[in-house]
């Protein structure tokens, strides 16, 4: 089982100290609009942290877990015949250096990436990941599953 780094947040000391900790969180109803409203939190965060430099990598990014997690969402609520709307969190975690996103969703299936040619269609989210992020991995909860990439300034 991977975990993905997550520095831990001391509360005190992030409200007064600015090279501490930092992270924020949203729930998104596991809808096609989901990408979007986690592209612009991520964007908005990583000005407000300093990181502009991550803000496209880590938007791409996000869009690509978040956009997955819909989709694994929705097999599940077709799945299970619910009529509810599921959700998905996203959080986002950093040491005002890099910044871990993470995505939840409650499907118990795994990402798996493709080995994907260059013509090929779709599998192509988590090979974009790989290339831009530093690391990521997936790792599972009582209910539901993680997935969370590391974003780094070039050269980190
Ligand atoms: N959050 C997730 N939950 C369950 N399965 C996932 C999740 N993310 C990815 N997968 C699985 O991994 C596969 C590869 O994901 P990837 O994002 O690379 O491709 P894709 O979503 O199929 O297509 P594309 O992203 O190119 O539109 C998916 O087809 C899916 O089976
Ligand atoms: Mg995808």
């Amino acid at each position: 089982m991977i975990h993905a780094p997550v520095p831990t947040v001391e509360s005190e000391k992030a409200s007064t100290t600015s090279s501490a900790p930092v992270q924020t969180d949203l729930e998104l109803a596991a809808i096609a609009t989901a990408p979007s409203c986690a592209r612009g939190l991520v964007r908005a965060v990583a000005y407000e942290w300093g990181l502009s430099e991550l803000a496209d990598t880590a938007e791409l990014v996000t869009s690509e877990l978040v956009t997955n997690a819909v989709q694994a969402s929705g097999r599940l609520r077709i799945g299970s015949g619910t009529p509810m709307v599921p959700v998905v969190k996203l959080w986002l975690v950093s040491d005002r250096i890099s910044i871990v996103v993470h995505v939840w969703d409650g499907s118990e299936e795994m990402p798996v990436r493709q080995d994907g040619a260059p013509d090929q269609e779709s599998g192509r989210g988590l090979m974009l990941v790989e290339n831009l992020a530093q690391d990521w991995g997936a790792y599972r909860k009582a209910a539901g599953k993680v997935v969370w990439a590391l974003i780094s300034p070039a050269g980190r």
